[in-house]
This record gives C-alpha cells, sequence and structure tokens, in this order.
C-alpha cells in the first residue's frame, strides 16, 4: 500500500523549503503504519494544536527534530502525563518514530508532524500553550556561511520563547561545542529567559536521558555533549 498524493499532500511536507533533507525511504510496512495513525495522530498544514483533539489540562511538551523518536519514546514512558508534539522535517524519521511509538503503545500520547518547527510554532501553536521544548543536536551547519540555517537564532528564539507558558522549559542539547555555545549564547541574551545553569553554564547531563543516535555518534567520534536548561520567566 503505498501513500496516496492526497495523504502526502495532508500529512508529508513537500512544498516547504528547509535546510535539511525531507525525502528519503520509507518501506511499505512504515507506510501502512502512518496510514494507519497520521489520521488520527498527524497534524496537517491546515490544522493547530486547538484542532488536535488534546486532553483539557494536559501539558504539552513538543520534541523538534527528533530524528528516529527514540527520545520521544522516552519521554512518553517517563511522562505520561504529558502530551507530546514531535515535529520532524525527515519523512524517513517520522516513519520510524511512527512505528516505535506504536510498538511501544504510546502513539496516542502524542502529536506528529512533518512540517518545519518555524512552521509550527508560528502557525500551529498558541502564545504560552506549551510546557516544554526539547531540542537534541540539532543540525550543527558547521561552515560560517551556513550558519544562518541552525535552527537557534535570535528571532527563533523570541518564538519558542512566545510559545512558552511562563515557567515553561526549553532543554537542549549538543555533540558540537562551538554549535552549544552558540545556542547557549543566543538563549542567554533573550530576554525572558533564564539560563538554569547562570549565564554562560551548562547542566549536568541528566542521568536518566537515553543517548540519542546523535549523542552515539559524538560519542564514537571522541566528542563530550553538552546539555542546556532555560526557563521563561
Ligand atoms: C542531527 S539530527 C538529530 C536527531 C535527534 N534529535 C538525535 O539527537 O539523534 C537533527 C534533526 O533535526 C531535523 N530538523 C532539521 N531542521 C528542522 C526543522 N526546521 N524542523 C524540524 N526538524 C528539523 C532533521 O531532519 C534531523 O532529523
Amino acid at each position: 500500500m503505498r501513500l496516496s498524493r492526497e495523504f502526502r499532500d495532508q500529512f508529508c511536507q513537500q512544498e516547504m523549503r528547509t535546510h535539511g533533507r525531507k525525502n528519503g525511504f520509507v518501506t511499505t510496512g512504515q507506510e501502512a503504519r502512518m496510514l494507519k495513525w497520521l489520521p488520527k495522530i498527524g497534524l496537517t498544514k491546515d490544522m493547530t494544536l486547538a484542532d488536535a483533539n488534546l486532553p483539557a489540562n494536559a501539558p504539552i511538551v513538543m520534541e523538534i527534530g527528533f530524528g528516529n523518536g527514540d527520545f520521544l519514546v522516552h519521554l512518553a514512558q517517563t511522562h505520561p502525563e504529558w502530551i507530546l508534539v514531535g515535529v520532524e522535517i525527515y519523512l524517513p524519521g517520522v516513519a520510524k518514530a511512527v512505528g516505535r511509538l506504536d510498538d511501544a503503545n504510546l502513539i496516542e500520547q502524542c502529536r506528529i508532524t512533518q512540517l518545519p518547527a518555524q512552521f509550527v510554532l508560528t502557525n500551529q501553536v498558541q502564545e504560552g500553550q506549551l510546557d516544554g521544548v526539547f531540542i537534541n543536536h540539532p543540525d550543527p551547519w558547521p561552515k560560517a556561511r551556513h550558519h544562518k540555517r541552525r535552527i537557534i537564532q535570535k528571532d527563533f528564539a523570541v518564538l519558542l520563547l512566545s510559545r512558552l507558558k511562563p515557567g515553561g522549559f526549553i532543554k537542549l542539547a549538543s555533540d558540537k561545542a562551538d554549535l552549544a555555545d552558540w545556542m547557549r549564547d543566543i538563549l542567554d541574551q533573550t530576554p525572558g529567559l533564564t539560563n538554569v545553569a547562570g549565564v554562560g553554564g551548562y547542566i549536568d547531563r541528566d542521568t536518566d536521558r537515553p543517548e540519542t543516535k546523535f549523542e552515539q555518534r559524538g560519542n564514537k567520534a571522541g566528542r563530550t555533549s553538552q546539555f542546556l536548561h532555560f526557563v521563561k520567566d
């Protein structure tokens, strides 16, 4: 069973410009799971979180760039009280995450979208709607001329802040030291956000964190990941 054009138009974002890869191989088994689940838990372009049939008063926590979905599974397992909004532009990542969440019987706790985080936050999330946001190992874009493609930018930080409730958190990780400093400095300079480790600081690695694919990749290459925790005043 292949995904129809109509289904792709609704649930797979093809036309929005992004700086990362969107398409890649998806098995027929993965497509079948997406066909089963995305009409129930997928966010289409014209929906907002208010249309997503969320239980009233449940904390809403977003993971941006969830990759293969392992960290999303961990969050769903460790925080059954949270509704998780997973945002990932790479279709094979969405396909893997849907499979993993389904296998773990946790998928109904999640809403999943393949739309870019910038679009989702601007158009689909209300001000003050989120209790927290995780961004693990965002793309580093190491060349100086590509730094403008990094997801954490001054205006993105302001957008993130506006979508958080007072007291809401942003937690980030990176195995690339210059990117970690870049994210820390931008967020440190965003009025209304407080660095839990103090300006210029990093927090210790949360002990219950699973290693994501990109943390493992960094470890194998001899890099130590750094972790950031900011709270909205
Ligand atoms: C380096 S990978 C990290 C994946 C995973 N978080 C990990 O730690 O293993 C960065 C991920 O962010 C996704 N991504 C990049 N830009 C994005 C955007 N604008 N919105 C949502 N996801 C994005 C990429 O497709 C990729 O899966």
